[in-house]
């Protein structure tokens, strides 16, 4: 059965905490980021990714000179796969993260805040409902999502967005 991804512009994204942010040490900053914004974290879990799962991941860049890269990359170390749930998640995150040229990024992203780099950019995460659909469908099973309702009183969205 494949995970839901969307729900009255509520979507979920895929993030992935890359090698060179485990190795820094700045899952955890980066996860707070990510919080502190207003994003659910309905699924997360550590692992080291085969082979061909890099590149199942990562094939529509095939033909990309790179992509050889990209899979040693994200395969040369334990990475942490999450998925992220809010408004317009999928945009919002793409936002915080920032420009895949590190070099590029606005101070204030994640990238233009932590990495001097366009191949060791710490984080990916999906750039479209097709992406997030195919990618969180990857990575997680059905009962590794994990929904739930904030027990306090939601101030993070007005009335208007929940309907
Ligand atoms: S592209 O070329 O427009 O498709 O590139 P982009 O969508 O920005 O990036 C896709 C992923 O490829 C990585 N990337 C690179 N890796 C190594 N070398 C070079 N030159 C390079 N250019 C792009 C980029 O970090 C993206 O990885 P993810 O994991 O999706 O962020």
């Amino acid at each position: 059965m494949t995970i839901d991804i969307e729900s009255n512009s509520f979507e979920r994204t895929l993030v992935i905490f890359k090698p060179d942010c485990l190795e820094r040490h700045l899952v955890g900053l980066i996860l707070n980021r990510f919080e502190d914004k207003g994003l659910k974290i309905v699924g997360i879990k550590m692992i080291w990714m085969p082979k061909e799962k890099g590149e199942i991941h990562y094939e529509q860049h095939k033909q990309k000179p790179f992509f050889d890269f990209l899979v040693q990359y994200i395969t040369s170390g334990p990475v942490i796969v999450g998925i992220l749930e809010g408004k317009d998640a999928i945009s919002v995150v793409r936002r915080m993260i920032g420009p895949t040229n590190s070099r590029e990024a606005s101070p204030g992203t994640i990238r233009g805040d932590f990495s001097m780099s366009q191949q060791n950019t710490l984080i990916h995460s999906s750039d479209s409902i097709e992406a997030a659909k195919r990618e969180i469908n990857i990575f997680f099973k059905g009962e590794e999502v994990v929904p739930w309702k904030r027990t306090i009183k939601n101030r993070l969205y007005g009335e208007e967005e929940l309907q």
